[in-house]
């Protein structure tokens, strides 16, 4: 059997865990190895670097926030991900490299294209399968995560304008590669959307 990358991509609240838990029990359910993963902190460096990024207190300068999501990557990559692909198995992720290039890129005030050019390096090229953007109005985002928690990370702190350029980052990297991305709306019903994905994931087996 073949392996399969498939992430999950979108802004913060837009249901990707929900959604990712119910394509790996429908998969395993049908006999395959599932292996979760997500990014930042899919390793145990990664839960390291998760910590440092999303909740040291105080400034970090940019290029240095997007090397530590491409650190963390780097290793998910070489020591978790290829290696289960390699043996066969699927691997859902949580975020991968489309994440820096809409938060550092189009968020911050990187050049995305240098943000994508750095995972690029950091994962020799290894791209998913498929990604899936569960798409959102950031206003939307933040009332659900409003009433999820009340802690914020350093990314979720962020202003309204900063997650509206994140979504317009996500969709336009949706529509620069078609072939690799499923967008989806995600204030459809939960399992409406889990569907959606199946009947694309179906099609990849
Ligand atoms: P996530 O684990 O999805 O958040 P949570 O578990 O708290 O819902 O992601 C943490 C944050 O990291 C999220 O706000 C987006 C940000 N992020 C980047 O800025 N760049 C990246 O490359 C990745 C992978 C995540």
């Amino acid at each position: 059997m073949t392996g399969l990358f498939i992430t999950f991509e979108g802004g913060d609240g837009s249901g990707k865990s929900t959604q990712a838990s119910l394509l790996a029990e429908w998969l395993e359910a049908s006999g395959r190895t599932v292996e979760r993963s997500r990014e930042p902190g899919g390793t145990e460096l990664g839960l390291e670097l998760r910590e440092i990024v999303l909740h040291r207190r105080g400034h970090i300068a940019p290029r240095a926030e997007a090397l530590i999501y491409a650190a963390d990557r780097a290793h998910n990559i070489a020591t978790k991900v290829r290696p289960a692909i390699e043996r066969g198995e699927i691997v859902i992720q949580d975020r991968y490299l489309d994440s820096s290039v809409a938060y550092q890129g189009a968020g911050r005030v990187l050049d995305p294209i240098e943000v994508r050019d750095i995972s690029i390096w950091a994962t020799e090229g290894f791209l998913p399968h498929l990604t899936i953007l569960l798409d959102l109005d950031e206003t939307i985002g933040r009332e659900r995560l409003d009433a999820a928690r009340t802690k914020y990370d350093r990314l979720e702190a962020e202003k309204s304008d900063f997650h509206s350029r994140v979504r317009a980052g996500f969709l336009a990297l949706a529509t620069a590669e078609p072939e690799r991305f499923l967008v989806l709306a995600a204030t459809d019903p939960i399992t409406s959307i889990a569907a959606d994905i199946r009947a694309r994931v179906t099609g990849l087996l």
